[in-house]
């Protein structure tokens, strides 16, 4: 059995962490310019019903550094664009690669794929969750601050797929996430509840940037609900992450967002570029973390 990353639920705690320390190292090997080939002649294909900058150019290269080969597939492009069954173009693509990666609406359908794949298969973004973004994102945590244990992460805004895994994250690595959402958008509500211990929940974004060490938001409206753009504008208006809003949080936290952001809208444009913002860092990380996932897939 091929073992999949759909959730980050799907690693222990050790599993985790042992992939954040891994992509450190990944990426120092990098930056020194040594050159790390493990994976010559591998194939990594990769699905994408949705748009992508940071998922695909950096599952790309990734795998181009390991000296291996990655397949850019559209759904415009493919049989699957065309009802071809999710579980055959599985089963075909298994024979053909070694690793597949989808992004994608319902999580359902990476289900439905990972259940015949007999090649690891990767979460790069569902409606549900995004824990390839997490990997990063923690990986960011650890390289500033260090552990994350018992530290406090602050979620405001829309409880999407980045909140989800957030909430995933908090169970695994064992630090504590307020979460702040509008009414009628709070997350999944079996997601938080099997987390009910590190999470606390509220309605207002002040109350939940209060003691944080990271605050983190993303876009109002994700991909495929844009035509609920401008309602979402007016239930999220109290839901910015602005400079007033940073100022209720610790002095020495940090702010994350996964990217694209809609400056102005979630989050202001001094925040997003000012000193406590790691965007950038947490971008690249993208890459290193992702290879050390696939490393660990592969060599498993
Ligand atoms: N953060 C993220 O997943 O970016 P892309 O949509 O550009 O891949
Ligand atoms: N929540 C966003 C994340 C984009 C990387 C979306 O699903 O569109």
């Amino acid at each position: 059995m091929a073992r999949h990353f759909l959730s980050l639920l799907d690693l222990s705690s050790e599993e985790l962490r042992s992939i954040i320390t891994r992509a450190t190292e990944l990426k120092s090997m990098l930056h020194n310019g040594e050159s790390y080939t493990p994976f010559q002649n591998k194939t990594l294909a990769m699905l994408f019903d949705k748009s992508s900058t940071r998922t695909r150019v950096s599952f790309e290269s990734g795998m181009a550094q390991f000296g291996g080969h990655a397949l850019f597939l559209s759904s415009k492009d493919t049989q699957l664009g065309r009802g071809e069954p999710v579980e055959d173009s599985a089963r075909v693509l298994s024979r053909m690669v070694d690793i597949i990666m989808i992004r994608t609406f319902a999580h359902e359908t990476i289900e439905r794929f990972a259940n015949v794949a007999t090649v690891p298969v990767i979460n790069g973004l569902t409606d549900l969750v995004h824990p390839c973004q997490l990997l990063a994102d923690l990986q960011t945590w650890f390289e500033k601050r260090g552990d994350i244990r018992g530290s406090t992460v602050t979620w405001i805004g829309d409880g999407n797929n980045m909140c989800h895994s957030y909430i995933n994250a908090a169970r695994l690595l064992d630090f504590n996430l307020r979460i702040a959402s509008p009414k009628g958008y709070e997350p999944n509500q079996d997601i938080l509840k099997a987390a009910s211990n590190k999470i606390y929940f509220t309605h207002d974004a002040v109350n939940a940037a209060k003691n944080s060490d990271l605050v983190v938001t993303d876009v109002w409206a994700s991909m495929g609900q844009e035509e609920e753009q401008k309602q979402r504008e007016k239930a999220f208006a109290s839901f910015q992450v602005n400079a007033e809003l940073m100022q209720h949080a610790n002095k020495d936290a940090l702010f994350m967002h996964c990217l694209p952001a809609h400056r102005e809208e979630e989050v202001t444009t001094d925040v997003l570029e000012g000193a406590q913002s790691v965007v950038w860092d947490e971008a690249e990380n993208r890459l290193h973390a992702q290879k050390a996932l696939i490393e660990f897939l592969l060599l498993l």
